[in-house]
């Protein structure tokens, strides 16, 4: 049946959320709407993040995977998931056999930080470190917020100095931002509507000699 799914994204066939969530366990489902990105973005972002085959594609902070899987479904480049969940991980991957799309994307348990990005040709950032900063703030003691606030600088801080040192060429898609200001050298190539906010696609210039960054959304 999971199958089936994929035969429909080769073809373009539009699918309902709901439908593709049925790969992922009652417990994933439940999170899609807010947490994982939807199907139809998913696919314009996998396009705009893989125009040509042969990509190596990192979404930094990749939930249940879906991004990957539609990405995997729809092109002819590789799709690489690092998440710090471990049921997530193994949800992606158990999802990955079920649609037979297992040889183009592999899920990894871990933090952005343990990952090496000069392997990658693209990055992929849906708002990925929100919940580090919000989840379970309203109970958190003053230096646990505090301790929250500094991880999250920290991490956001690391994204932009990886994208920093990334090769020319190298893509990155937004959605929803990722919590700091693209770093220079990167310019906005493309945005368009997406759900009531955007993907924005910025590619790595050849000159690093760029002053300013820029807000991503
Ligand atoms: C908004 S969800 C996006 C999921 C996925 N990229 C998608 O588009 O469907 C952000 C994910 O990032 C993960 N995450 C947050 N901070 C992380 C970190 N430091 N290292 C690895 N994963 C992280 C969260 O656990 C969550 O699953």
């Amino acid at each position: 049946m999971h199958a089936a799914i994929t035969a429909r994204l080769r073809h373009q066939t539009v699918m309902k959320d709901a439908t593709f969530d049925q790969v992922f366990p009652p417990s994933q489902r439940l999170r899609s709407c807010i947490h994982w990105t939807p199907v139809d973005v998913a696919v314009r972002a996998a396009v705009l993040l893989a125009p040509l085959p042969g990509r190596k594609v990192l979404d930094v902070g990749a939930g249940v995977g879906k991004l990957c899987l539609v990405g995997a479904a729809t092109t002819s480049s590789t799709w690489f998931g690092i998440e710090r969940d471990a049921e997530m991980v193994r949800s992606a991957s158990a999802a990955a056999s079920a649609m037979h799309v297992e040889q183009r994307t592999r899920f990894f348990l871990g933090d952005v930080t343990s990952v090496d990005w000069s392997a990658f040709d693209a990055f992929y950032l849906f708002n990925p470190f929100s919940e580090m900063r919000f989840e379970g703030l309203l109970s958190a003691t003053p230096e646990e917020a505090q301790a929250r606030r500094v991880r999250h600088t920290a991490t956001v801080e690391f994204v932009q100095q990886q994208l920093l040192s990334a090769a020319a060429g190298t893509r990155v898609v937004t959605y929803h931002g990722f919590g700091g200001e693209m770093p220079a050298g990167f310019d906005l190539a493309h945005r368009e509507p997406a759900r009531g906010d955007e993907l924005c696609l910025w590619i790595r210039r050849r000159s690093r000699r760029q002053p300013a960054g820029h807000a991503v959304r």
